[in-house]
């Protein structure tokens, strides 16, 4: 195995405007809805993957310090998979550094993986489509599916782990972006694969939220065709509140909310009583997101600043899809 393949490959998060919240098959991660994601440019992962014929084992140094077994186990799915597509047996070492912009916990398994899944088929020698891409990364992590791609994407749930990938929608070139308000909190939450096992299995909402995903999917498609940030937002914003609601109506029920969490959504409410179109969105932890115009980002930060502090509030436009950097 040459190593000469083996290039940094940056990957940038994506949050969805209609969430992802529920598997059919956990070993290969497809979903129960389709999902539709906007990828981001103030978040991303580089990743650097060599294989190495005098390592025992696969190592994964992020950010300086090698991981321990549970953060390789998820990238040892993708490795593997690459190295079964490689014919190839030998073992691994990740580097991998996240850029995130606060240190309030945000870097991203989804830009992690697929930064990992560009970074480990091209060290192996493969040249795989962007299609191909998003499947292997899917494995790791369903989110990470999109990450594959600049602006909107979709992830088609498809019917089996052949069709299950994501593929671009809109390239997100008009006036939109997103404010992050980071709050605190020291809880320890439900991890995702738990919280959509639990809704799935317990919430007498289930069907609801299925039936009600594929037509606010449906909704939205044409919402961004038309540039319309209003309808985008008021679907995104349902549909992450829908999502949280599963929640609530689980057995144990559970949530990720903070009382700042609170606090930060009523902040938006307030904005739109002043005029600005802003909508949110909240993931599996208590940070809220502010879907609102491009232009009008500084605007609202400087609005914000009164009550936060300046590493409490990331500013983000929309992003593009996964690079092979040149050393
Ligand atoms: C709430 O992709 O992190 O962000 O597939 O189990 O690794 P696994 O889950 P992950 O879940 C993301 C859930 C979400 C919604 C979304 O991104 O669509």
């Amino acid at each position: 195995m040459e190593n000469n393949q083996s290039k940094w490959v940056r990957a940038y998060t994506n949050i969805a405007f209609i969430k992802y919240w529920g598997k059919k098959n956990e070993e290969f991660i497809l979903p129960q809805n389709n999902s539709l994601s906007l990828t981001l440019d103030a978040f991303y992962t580089e990743t650097k993957v060599t294989f190495d014929k005098n390592l025992d084992n696969d190592i994964l140094i992020l950010d300086g310090e090698e991981e321990g077994p549970n953060a390789l186990k998820k990238a040892q799915v993708i490795l593997d998979l690459v190295r079964e597509m490689a014919g190839i047996k030998t073992r691994a070492r990740i580097d991998s550094k996240n850029f995130v912009p606060t240190a309030a916990g945000l870097a991203s398994s989804a830009s992690g993986l697929a930064a990992l899944a560009g970074a480990a088929s091209l060290a192996a020698g493969l040249d795989l489509s962007e299609i191909e891409l998003s499947r292997l990364a899917r494995r790791g992590s369903g989110s990470a599916s999109r990450s594959i791609y600049g602006g909107f994407a979709e992830w088609l749930q498809g019917t089996s782990d052949e069709d299950s990938v994501a593929v671009p929608v809109d390239d997100a070139d008009w006036d939109i972006g997103m404010l992050f308000i980071i709050v605190d909190d020291n809880r320890k939450d439900v991890s995702s694969t738990e919280g959509m096992r639990r809704v799935v299995e317990t919430s007498p909402y289930y069907d609801g939220w299925i039936s009600s995903a594929a037509e606010d999917l449906v909704a939205i498609k044409t919402a961004i065709a038309n540039h319309d940030l209003k309808t985008t937002g008021e679907i995104a914003e349902r549909s992450a509140l829908k999502m949280h609601a599963l929640n609530l109506s689980a057995n144990p029920p559970f949530n990720y909310w903070s009382p700042d969490s609170i606090v930060a959504m009523r902040k938006v409410t307030e904005l739109r009583e002043m005029g600005y179109p802003v909508y949110l969105t909240m993931d599996a932890g208590p940070n809220v997101k502010l879907i609102c115009k491009a232009s009008q980002l500084e605007e609202i930060y400087a609005i914000l600043k009164k009550d936060y502090r300046e590493e409490q509030l990331v500013m983000a436009k929309p992003g593009p899809g996964m690079q092979i950097l040149e050393d």
